[in-house]
């Protein structure tokens, strides 16, 4: 079967074409990072437009790159929430239009459906029943994935996700959008002890980042910048470690996928492998192209999602369809 993916949920164009006996055939991307980083943060009217200038273009270069027609295709799988509304309907406008003309069945595919089933493209020997961490600009999310493909949501966070906070506080720092990677590089000179930040909320399997980026505001004239980075960056990922293996521990889970744009975070694949290998834990993270958005993650969960048979109709559209975890 050869499935088409794409995603523009955010601010990168990207489509991919899955054969499910060869793997990964063709894969394209366009960042619009440089375009939004001067504005401090995505705008979403100009990712819509981006996205429409880059998505028909990216599709005949894959389709070369792949070898094949487009009339091989069987499937085509896109991204239908969550996301910037305006951009996703590039997406979908896109996915509809080629599905209606070769008369192929377009799947919704929600985004942290695909950055978690990514894991299993890469790991023959991972199958559900899984916990699935996202950790993004968006989401801090713990789920527990099924046999079948079902989501269950078993922590959040209560107010930013942990890449926001990163972002905030590569901000306070002086650092531009997406501000993840600066922290990290700054944290590799910096003491990770100097500064003690209190993890927020210990208690709780629920996680809160909003008080750590406030803490780090009231600390940052005392302490130099790499002391402040390596402490913040290592109190975040105490917390995600702390909360994460205490659930899966009381839900008895044994395999945890650990997916999104803060998991390409070296610091963080590092303690969590160390953490959960005293716990009995089998860690997997997607490699670091998976990690942030792609297509290729889109076609493979289209692909895996398809005996379920949930078909987008040519009206549907965001948002609106039965796409596995967006009533979280
Ligand atoms: O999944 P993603 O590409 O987009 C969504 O938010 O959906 O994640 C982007 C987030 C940003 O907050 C960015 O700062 C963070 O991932 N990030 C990182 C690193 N690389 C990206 N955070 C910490 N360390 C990194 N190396
Ligand atoms: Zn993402």
């Amino acid at each position: 079967m050869l499935v088409f993916g794409i995603e523009t949920s955010c601010d990168e164009t990207s489509v991919a074409i899955y054969d499910s006996n060869k793997g990964i055939i063709g894969s394209k991307i366009s960042s619009q990072i440089n375009i939004h980083s001067k504005f401090g943060g995505v705008v979403p009217e100009i990712a819509s437009r981006n996205h429409l200038l880059k998505v028909k273009p990216l599709f005949d270069e894959v389709i070369v790159e792949a070898g094949i027609s487009h009339k091989d295709l069987d499937l085509i799988g896109v991204t239908s929430s969550p996301g910037l509304i305006g951009a996703l309907f590039v997406g979908l406008s896109f996915a509809k239009g080629l599905g209606y003309s070769n008369n192929i069945p377009v799947i919704p595919v929600n985004h942290l459906t695909g950055h978690i089933l990514s894991a299993e493209m890469e790991n023959e020997d991972l199958f559900p029943p899984y916990a699935g961490l996202i950790i993004s600009g968006g989401h801090t999310h713990l789920y527990y994935v099924d046999e079948a493909y079902n989501f269950e949501l078993l922590s959040k966070t209560i107010d930013d996700a942990v890449g926001e906070s990163f972002d905030k506080v590569a901000k306070m720092l002086g650092f531009t959008y997406p501000g993840g990677p600066f922290i990290e590089k700054e944290a590799l000179k910096g003491n990770e002890n100097k500064v003690s930040y209190p993890i927020p909320m210990p208690r709780s399997d629920n996680f809160s980042f909003s008080g750590l980026k406030t803490a780090v505001l009231n600390s940052i004239k005392q302490y130099n910048k790499s002391d402040v980075a390596a402490s913040f960056q290592k109190t975040a990922v105490d917390a995600l470690i702390l909360k994460v293996l205490r659930v899966l521990k009381k839900k008895n889970i044994k395999n945890l996928v650990i997916a999104g744009g803060v998991a390409c975070n070296s610091y963080l694949r590092k303690r969590f492998d160390y953490e959960s290998v005293k716990k009995g834990i089998n860690v997997f993270f997607p490699s670091s192209k998976l990690c942030t958005d792609n297509g290729d993650m889109i076609a493979f969960a289209a692909y895996k999602l398809y005996n379920k048979r949930n078909f987008l109709s040519i009206s549907g559209t965001a948002y609106d369809t039965d796409a596995l975890i967006d009533r979280y």
